[in-house]
């Protein structure tokens, strides 16, 4: 039998003492949010299809992207007990200066399109955070008005080469003279990648409107508001160099770019210089050898070449074969501060969001990116606190297994052929016989 009393008025008084109402809206509307994904899930609610896809989506089958957060989503951490860690310490070394966390914001092209803030929100978000922001050639806030925006925190350049190379050296001195200290030369656009959403919505840069633009607008007025009361966009550090948007995004994409032009480019630069975009262990140890300062693995978000190599799978061949000689960045995929803490255990020195940014800002402009880092620092903080791990310095491969749902098939011939002749054959799949390599 259930003994029942009556109710003690004290105890309903004291579950009646509701939380007063969040009055503004924004706030109440990112309460709601515990993890990127609910941000992702308000920018869809908020912003036009166009450039909500443009920024959710990647390239062809999108497949890439895919893989990549899959890859996050099968790692197995392995935690320590015991070893009695009430406090983390989030905070780390990067290209010669610190970050209050292992991760920074990546470079995004035409960003005030995603929520009229843009830049100004992310930059001054990062630089309260303490984390390092990167502007893209392609931004639409300037070079200056992104420093006058963080003024004390980290600000990083990311450099498209353009055809006309005179216009990117004019960038590199800009962002040298406002006091960038690094310089991330991206190299895997030479030309674009298909963005198949991008086609399917009619996007275009910048957005027009036509019948089905003016029917999705119905339901994302502060959208339509802020773009029709804010400065027109425009790629801002490029005004001066003539050409509509148009023209500039075919500048930027350039076939013949080359190993001298990051010559001629680590010459000009003053600070640090990174190579964004390296897919390949040959690539990073051909790198290694030009005297820059890292590289970024990174497939560009899967927005360039669909099912190129999965970057945090790369990551423990590289850090292997080069983490002695260069910082080792890594970026793609990122949803989840745990994400960044399994790439550092793996030998990553740093880790770039570009999306869960975006999908922030798209939420709620300059709260919603406050929002993105308050939720990837609760990530990691308690990632660490659950591996009982006090710094980021602590975190090693022994922490992390990385799942294997894709495995090669065969390895390239030339692969085998070098480890036959140096007596030691790599693994060969079970359901595959090992094969004799040709002469
Ligand atoms: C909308 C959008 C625009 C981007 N624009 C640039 C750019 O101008 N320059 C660049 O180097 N990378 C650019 N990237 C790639 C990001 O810097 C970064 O590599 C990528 O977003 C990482 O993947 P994630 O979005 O899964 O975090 C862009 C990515 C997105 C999503």
């Amino acid at each position: 039998m259930v003994k029942r009393q009556l109710p003690n008025p004290q105890e309903l008084l004291q579950l009646m003492q509701f939380k007063a109402p969040t009055l503004n809206p924004t706030d109440r509307r990112l309460e709601k949010a515990l993890t990127i994904a609910d941000l992702r899930h308000i920018a869809k609610r908020r912003t036009p299809r166009a450039p909500f896809d443009y920024t959710d989506g990647s390239a062809e089958g999108e497949i890439s992207l895919a893989r990549a957060r899959q890859a996050f989503q099968d790692v197995e951490f392995h935690p320590s007990i015991l070893r009695n860690v009430p406090e983390v310490d989030t905070s780390t070394t990067v290209l010669g200066g610190t970050s209050s966390m292992p991760f920074g914001i990546a470079p995004t092209g035409f960003t005030r399109m995603m929520q009229t803030e843009g830049e100004i929100a992310g930059s001054g978000a990062a630089g309260a955070a303490g984390i390092p922001f990167t502007l893209s050639t392609l931004g639409t806030t300037s070079i200056e008005d992104v420093k006058a925006a963080n003024p004390r925190g980290r600000n990083w350049f990311q450099l498209y080469v353009l055809r006309d190379r005179s216009i990117s050296y004019g960038l590199v001195e800009r962002a040298a003279k406002a006091g960038f200290d690094t310089l991330f030369f991206t190299v895997d656009t030479p030309v674009a990648g298909a963005r198949l959403r991008d086609k399917r919505a009619g996007f275009s840069i910048p957005p027009q409107l036509t019948l089905s633009t003016v029917i999705n607008a119905i339901p994302r007025p502060a959208w339509w508001i802020n773009f029709l009361t804010t400065p027109t966009l425009e790629f801002a550090s490029l005004t001066s160099t003539g050409g509509t948007v148009g023209d500039l995004i075919e500048q930027a994409m350039d076939p013949t770019i080359s190993f001298e032009d990051l010559e001629t480019i680590r010459a000009m630069w003053p600070g640090k210089i990174m190579v964004k975009g390296v897919q390949t262990l040959e690539d990073a140890k051909l790198l290694a050898d030009t005297g820059i300062d890292g590289i970024v693995l990174s497939n560009h978000g899967g927005r360039q070449l669909d099912r190129a190599p999965i970057p945090f799978h790369l990551l423990p061949s590289v850090v292997q074969e080069l983490g002695a000689d260069m910082e080792i960045h890594l970026d793609t995929g990122i949803m989840n501060g745990a994400d960044i803490v399994a790439s550092v255990a793996l030998g990553a020195d740093f880790a770039l969001v570009g999306r869960a940014y975006l999908y922030g800002l798209m939420a709620g402009g300059r709260r919603g990116v406050d929002k993105t880092i308050s939720i990837l620092r609760s990530e990691i903080e308690r990632t660490m606190k659950l591996l009982e791990v006090a710094t980021v310095d602590e975190l090693n491969p022994s922490h992390v297994t990385q799942l294997s749902r894709l495995q090669p098939i065969a390895k390239p011939v030339a692969d085998a052929a070098e480890a036959m002749t140096a007596g030691k054959p790599k693994t060969v799949p079970a359901n595959r016989p090992a094969r004799t390599a040709k002469a």
